[in-house]
């Protein structure tokens, strides 16, 4: 190619390597982008045009789950190499939800346009996306989506499993229960810290079904990991192989011109829910899948969560729903076992990263432990997907995960105690004087996605210290807030709209009346029109208290719960073309 000539806009893939826009000229260009790699000690060779794969880390020391995964890096190199690949490595903004404040879920979209900028401005035919805990995988994915380049995910894998006085403890699930047991006066704050060693005791993520290990275990079945990429734990050898053969594999989707796209199709999507379902999953992958999907164009909404996923069983016997941890569910069978089981609910034919189609590369997985993975004809729960109310109360929708809720408590009829804000509520949960009884109906507004602003995992909300100490160990709660996917109790979250964007979570009042229906997928708050019409009448607009930088960005343009939360600037795709040179 000549000084002067410019790549056409025509699909780089299908003339040749993208890459070879770069490092194919023998112009000043060509010489720019190969003489600075060189420093590097790479030879000449591997300019010869072999596919040049990215790998995409969000590899971080503030980010604990992810801090192994530069040591994952070098296996996925391997792996490149042996398929006759150039492997590159490159960092990415890191999300560690154990650290950052306010929420993790502020950052994400963030995250994913450092990733889609990254992959698109650089010269790279292939993507392998390294991810682990909760929001770098859906922030990774959108990104690597918006370019849709040949992508495949390696996930780091969760931690061993907990110990702690003879018994399992789990990620997340475990410090919500031992915070309930210390405000009730059965644990010590002595033994409470002694605990924090005895969970988290290697690299990994939680290695509970939280949003970690759901999101890789989707991951799979949406086709763009390879089998074993959702339970293999984070330090078995196994995991070093699975990130091995995902080099190889990323060389050869660029040959097979297996663009992100060709993966994730509207069966892939559907398959993801019934899995979701099946694994009890986090309902934080409805905001994540509904905004993945929203990059790719396909059609993919909050209904389709319930009518796909909602009388799927729950089969996997894992926290927060269940007893067992991650280590465990390999030891099972992990995902495929499960995929294998679902196969006739799943689109079986869809395309996966594996050079295979999903039921195919599931063939041959059996259930090694039928107490951990449950059949379908003798599933460990009923109804393990995610069900969406609607109502007066939720007229954008709200979900909730029966799995992991109250049967006695789906249909109820309460008063409602409201919180303003996640400091109200900090401060008059365990007031003595709060007039709230089992059968109230905790209400948090202001903690969706422009209230908090980022929709924190505060929609479980506490229950008030006094109940506790009556035994109490759940009540209804309703909020425009996510969950941890690791958190577990009768709890509607993401009420869209959010009381922030004006959604009428906003005009509940102390002791109005609330009924919850989830067999009648029903959310609805009993009060007058008339009434609810005053009330909004007098309503004081939301006003952000951020004037400038990212947060102002975020509050201005993110798009509710039912719409993925992403940006209404991000939702869709700008390919892989980059018209101009640098310099
Ligand atoms: Fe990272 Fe749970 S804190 S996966
Ligand atoms: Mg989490």
């Amino acid at each position: 190619m000549k000084d002067d000539e410019k790549p056409g806009e025509k699909d780089a893939l299908e003339t040749g390597l993208r890459s070879r826009q770069w490092f194919g000229r023998q112009d000043s260009y060509g010489f720019i982008y190969r003489s600075w790699m060189k420093n590097q000690g790479f030879p000449a060779r591997m300019f010869d045009g072999r596919p040049v794969i990215g790998i995409c880390n969000t590899w971080s020391e503030l980010t604990p789950c992810n801090a192994h995964l530069r040591m994952l890096a070098e296996h996925v190199k391997r792996g490149v190499y042996e398929a006759g690949g150039f492997p590159v490595e490159f960092p990415v903004m890191s999300l560690g939800e154990s650290n950052m404040r306010p929420t993790t879920m502020l950052f994400r979209n963030l995250a994913s346009m450092d990733v889609e900028a990254s992959i698109r401005a650089n010269p790279i035919d292939g993507v392998v996306l390294l991810v682990g805990c909760d929001k770098t995988t859906p922030a990774s994915l959108m990104g690597a989506a918006s370019v849709d380049l040949p992508t495949i995910v390696v996930s780091g894998g969760p931690m061993l499993s907990g110990h702690w006085k003879g018994r399992r403890i789990g990620s997340g699930t475990d410090v919500i229960r031992f915070k309930e047991a210390v405000r009730a006066g059965e644990m010590s704050v002595e033994e409470f810290m002694a605990a924090e060693a005895a969970m988290s005791r290697s690299a990994g993520s939680c290695m509970t079904m939280g949003t970690a290990s759901t999101l890789a275990s989707l991951c799979e079945a949406l086709g763009v990991a390879l089998p074993g990429n959702g339970a293999i734990p984070a330090v078995d050898a196994r995991r070093q192989v699975l990130a091995f053969d995902a080099g190889s594999r990323a060389v050869a989707m660029v040959h097979e011109h297996q663009r992100l796209s060709k993966v994730l199709t509207r069966e892939a999507f559907e398959n993801a829910v019934v899995l979701n379902a099946a694994l009890g999953g986090s309902t934080n992958a409805v905001v994540h899948l509904i905004a993945l999907a929203g990059r790719l164009g396909v059609p993919f909404t909050l209904d389709d969560w319930d009518r796909i996923g909602a009388d799927v069983p729950c089969l996997v016997n894992l926290m927060p729903s269940g007893a067992f941890l991650m280590e465990d569910f390999h030891r099972a069978g992990g995902v495929s076992a499960v995929l294998r089981e679902l196969r006739p609910r799943l689109n079986a034919g869809a395309p996966t990263v594996a050079g295979c189609t999903l039921g195919e590369s599931v063939a041959g997985a059996e259930i090694e432990d039928p107490e951990v993975i449950h059949s379908l004809a003798r599933p460990f729960k009923e109804n393990g997907g995610i069900a969406v109310l609607r109502g007066n109360l939720a007229p954008g929708g709200a979900v909730i995960k029966p799995s992991a809720a109250s049967p006695q408590l789906m249909s109820h009829r309460g008063r409602a105690v409201v919180f303003d804000s996640a400091d109200d509520l900090k401060k008059r949960i365990d007031d003595p004087d709060l007039p709230v009884d089992a059968d109230s109906v905790l209400v948090l507004r202001n903690c969706g996605p422009k209230g908090y602003p980022g929709m924190a995992e505060i929609g479980n909300l506490p229950i008030p210290a006094r109940l506790l100490r009556q035994g109490i160990t759940d009540m209804v709660r309703i909020s425009d807030a996510r969950m941890s996917g690791t958190a577990f109790g009768t709890v509607v979250l993401h009420v869209a709209p959010e009381a922030a964007a004006g959604g009428p979570l906003a005009l509940v009042a102390d002791g109005d009346i609330i009924e919850l229906d989830v067999a009648g997928r029903r959310l609805h708050l009993d009060v007058a029109e008339e009434e609810l019409a005053r009330r909004r009448a007098a309503l004081r607009p939301f006003v952000s208290p951020y004037s400038r930088g990212y947060e102002k960005l975020y509050v201005e343009h993110v798009l509710q719960a039912d719409q993925g939360v992403d940006f209404d600037f991000l939702v869709g795709g700008s390919g892989d073309y980059v018209p101009r040179e640098s310099h």
